[in-house]
């Protein structure tokens, strides 16, 4: 059976084996995917290993995506636009990098959640890798205006400088974010880490759309701030879940339906 794994630390909670064990049942291929720890530091020598060893592709988390990005041969456009990669495969010798992250968001924010983003205010909070690897997929929805905020405003500026070919798209502190958002994005880390997200109010336009990357209870305290501002919420499962089948579509050449699988996760 062709083998494929998640690389992370910590890994453990990974609900991508799920994912792609669901995947594999409904397209009828025939793999396995398992979970695979790496100590920082070992993330090249254990993922050129998998593939010596006849592995066929993985799908890589925290906190190796740029170690991933370093070890790929060849790399997607997507991929070198965010400056990570997410997913791995094995192409006529060389190992191929690509990132499904980016298209992941767009999915579920445009056929899950059915937002229309052209001519709309959309937020992105944050300027590390997460906030990174979606700036040009978001861009590419042809908002009115991208703003990044992050609580470094430097860092959103040079990301937003760095995209600015690719579409109308502004950096500025946590607290200059403006006001009348569509969406709002949130990919800092502050929840994971257990810190609170200080946020200006008047974020939210009316009807507006608050997405958390995160997913479970790390996207709670945004999400409960947004609900409480009017807001539609949604967290980042839906996103994990797409990124997957982009991954999987990569892979095995068949793109899984994800709609069963996104409720079978939330109903679990
Ligand atoms: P990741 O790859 O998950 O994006 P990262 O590169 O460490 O991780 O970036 C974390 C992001 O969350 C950054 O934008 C960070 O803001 P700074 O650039 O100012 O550090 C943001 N972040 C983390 N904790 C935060 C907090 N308590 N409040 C606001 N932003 C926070």
């Amino acid at each position: 059976m062709d083998r494929y794994v998640v690389i992370g630390n910590p890994v453990a909670h990974s609900r991508s084996p799920e994912i792609h064990a669901r995947f594999a049942r409904q397209t009828g291929e025939s793999i396995t995917y398992e979970r695979l720890l790496v100590e920082p530091g070992d993330f090249a020598r254990a993922a050129r290993e998998f593939f010596a060893s006849g592995g066929r592709g993985a799908n890589v988390t925290l906190p190796f995506k740029v170690d991933a990005f370093a070890l790929a041969q060849e790399r997607t456009a997507r991929a070198g636009q965010a400056g990570a990669v997410n997913t791995l495969v094995m192409r006529g010798g060389d190992i191929l990098g690509d990132n499904t992250d980016g298209a992941g968001l767009v999915r579920d924010l445009t056929a899950n959640l059915g937002l229309a983003l052209a001519g709309k205010r959309i937020l992105l909070l944050g300027a590390g890798g997460a906030a990174r690897g979606v700036v040009a997929p978001l861009l590419a929805l042809s908002p009115a205006m991208l703003v990044i905020a992050n609580r470094t405003r430097e860092r959103a500026r040079e990301l937003a400088h760095a995209f600015a070919a690719a579409g109308r798209v502004e950096g500025a502190g946590l607290e200059a974010t403006g006001e009348g958002f569509d969406l709002v994005v949130n990919a800092t880390s502050a929840s994971t880490r257990g810190e609170p997200l200080e946020l200006p109010g008047g974020l939210f336009a009316r009807g507006a759309t608050a997405y958390d990357m995160a997913y479970g209870d790390s996207a709670l305290p945004f999400l409960e701030g947004a609900r409480a501002a009017g807001a539609r919420a949604s967290d980042g499962l839906g996103m994990l879940v797409e990124q997957a089948a982009e991954s999987f579509l990569l892979w095995r050449g068949k793109r899984p339906e994800t709609a069963a699988v996104i409720a079978a996760l939330r109903a679990a």
